[in-house]
């Protein structure tokens, strides 16, 4: 059984002091959630806070970036050497925001997955159609093209070392969830995509829905047979919600 990976996505958001109080609440109800994995991605410079907060709880962090360099004269990027510093445990690759506000491309995604990957990193590799994409009927294409570039790159059980997020654009803080149904069709899609290439990895890979889930939603979504966990923006803000759509997710 996959065991479901509920991430809050942090984005750029928060406060030394918003993060405490965020973190105390989650920590107070981290008890009630039984089965499934939890874990934060704070912006970069509360990964000390937070680490210092959360070390000794079952409750794991992560990167929201990482660097395609190793160190040196790369201004504003951060290493995974240093998430890994730090006690990271993920780090999300290829978010949306990345590709669209910050020109990651296909390729740059699948160097930065295998540079997290061979640092011991677990990435989270986003992938998602555009509103335009899906009325255009190729949100099939855009997932296989966005996959394919990391099982090129890196092989096919690379992404047994990994976590999938499938956030379609449009539904990203826009408060439009793809249906549970939407998302499933999705989720089978790049599973068998994975299967017809090794059939354990796409057993074994946990795929996350992300965009506009919610504690209203969470439990819908999460009941889907390919749908193993959530990557969550707005909602992992507010501690309660967030612990809400933990406990959804068994
Ligand atoms: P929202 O949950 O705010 O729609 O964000 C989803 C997301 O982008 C998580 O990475």
């Amino acid at each position: 059984m996959r065991k479901p990976l509920i991430a809050g996505n942090w984005k750029m958001n928060g406060s030394r002091a918003s993060i405490k109080e965020l973190l105390d609440g989650i920590k107070a109800g981290i008890d009630e959630v039984k089965t499934a994995e939890v874990a934060v991605c704070p912006p970069f410079v509360y990964l000390a806070d937070v680490q210092q907060q959360l070390s000794g709880t079952p409750i794991a962090w992560g990167g929201q970036n990482l660097s395609t360099e190793e160190k040196g004269a790369f201004t504003g990027e951060i290493a995974a050497s240093m998430l890994l510093d730090f006690g990271c445990k993920y780090v999300i690759v290829g978010h949306s925001e990345r590709r669209t506000l910050y020109g990651e491309d296909d390729a740059v995604v699948a160097v930065k997955y295998g540079v997290a990957r061979q640092a011991g990193l677990k990435p989270i590799l986003c992938i998602g159609e555009t509103l335009e994409e899906r009325e255009k009927g190729i949100t099939e294409d855009v997932i296989a093209r966005q996959l394919n570039a990391v099982i090129e790159k890196e092989g096919v059980a690379a992404l047994g070392d990994g976590v999938i997020a499938y956030e379609p654009v449009w539904a990203i803080g826009t408060g439009k969830t793809a249906t549970p149904e939407q998302a499933q069709a999705v989720h089978g899609f790049i599973r068998n995509l994975i299967a017809d290439k090794d059939a354990a990895v796409a057993e074994q890979v946990r795929i996350q829905y992300g965009g506009s889930m919610n504690a209203a939603n969470a439990a819908e979504l999460l009941s889907m047979p390919d749908i193993d966990g959530g990557l969550i923006g707005g909602a992992s803000l507010k501690a309660e919600d967030f612990l809400t759509i933990c406990r959804a997710a068994g």
